[in-house]
């Protein structure tokens, strides 16, 4: 099947692409879903980083926090099944503001925004695309780059993603991570995550978790692990090792011809005028 007749095979909603793990059904019933006012939501565009702070999330917390599969993932039993969890439940979601269930805004549940620069983020999309059965098979970096200029992918466009959360990022319940922050110094934007959640870590803590959620421990255990349907994070994959390819700062570089840079920097440059986001990812494109 070729990658355009895939792609109509995919859920959308809204004119919206989504992947083939979610369902039509599940998305037209997001407002049934039932949030609690000590819910945390971890949100992303997809190839952010969001396992990577799920695995913080994780090792901070573990006892008295549950992270949960994606809220879009599944048909609509997937919200019955939430309700059954009786711990603080951490609920991944690529969803965009807009189409984020109404309880969500009304209980201001806490939510964790990561950003992560958007030439990094279509490398690492296009390697999904390319090694994950359950997304449409894409041929060449060129053909890609094209669908992702025009939003044409799962989850749509990462401008108007990244814009639609940035609008709520002076809500006292919405924290915004940059994935290149992580990178930089990852205790600084631990003690982010962890001020946010109200919690406080020991150093030793501190060193445990920087060293569980490296990219290299992360990798290996995953390399370890037996596939598990039922027990992930990823709305586009069940397959864990597929998500740990370079895990740095300016892959890009390697892909992006000289001409796709001009293109994509225009459209930034327009598409983000007003953005303080695009100021913070300014270095990193
Ligand atoms: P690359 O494909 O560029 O390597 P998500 O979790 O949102 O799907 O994002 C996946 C991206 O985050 C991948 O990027 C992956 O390698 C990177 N990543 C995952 N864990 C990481 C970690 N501990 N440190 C750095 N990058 C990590």
């Amino acid at each position: 099947m070729s990658a355009e007749n895939q792609q109509s095979e995919l859920p959308r909603f809204k004119g919206t692409l989504y992947p083939a793990l979610t369902s039509e059904e599940l998305l037209n019933s997001l407002d049934s879903f039932q949030a609690r006012e000590d819910d945390v939501f971890l949100v992303s565009y997809p190839k952010s980083g969001t396992h990577w702070v799920a695995e913080v999330i994780e090792n901070i917390a573990s006892t008295r926090l549950a992270l949960m599969s994606p809220l879009e993932r599944g048909d609509v039993s997937k919200f019955e099944e939430l309700k059954t969890c009786s711990k603080r439940r951490v609920i991944p979601t690529h969803l965009s503001y807009e189409i984020l269930p109404a309880t969500i805004k009304q209980k201001q549940c806490k939510m964790i925004y990561v950003v992560r620069n958007p030439k990094d983020t279509a490398v690492s999309l296009f390697h999904y695309y390319r090694d994950n059965p359950d997304l449409p098979d894409i041929d060449t970096w060129a053909a890609f780059f094209e669908l992702f200029l025009r939003g044409d992918v799962v989850y749509g466009s990462w401008f108007d993603h990244v814009l639609g959360w940035e609008e709520r990022r002076n809500d006292k319940n919405i924290l915004i991570l940059y994935y290149e922050d992580l990178k930089k110094d990852f205790s600084k934007s631990l003690k982010r995550i962890t001020a946010f959640l109200g919690m406080h870590l020991s150093d030793s803590e501190v060193q445990r978790i920087t060293w569980k959620t490296s990219f290299s421990e992360m990798k290996n255990n995953a390399a370890k692990e037996i596939l598990d349907p039922n027990h992930t994070i990823c709305a586009l994959t069940s397959d864990r090792k597929l998500v740990f390819r370079k895990g740095v700062v300016g892959d890009w570089i390697n892909y992006f011809t000289a001409k796709q840079k001009k293109i994509f920097d225009e459209l930034f440059a327009e598409r983000m005028k007003y953005s303080e986001v695009a100021r913070h990812l300014k270095e990193y494109s």
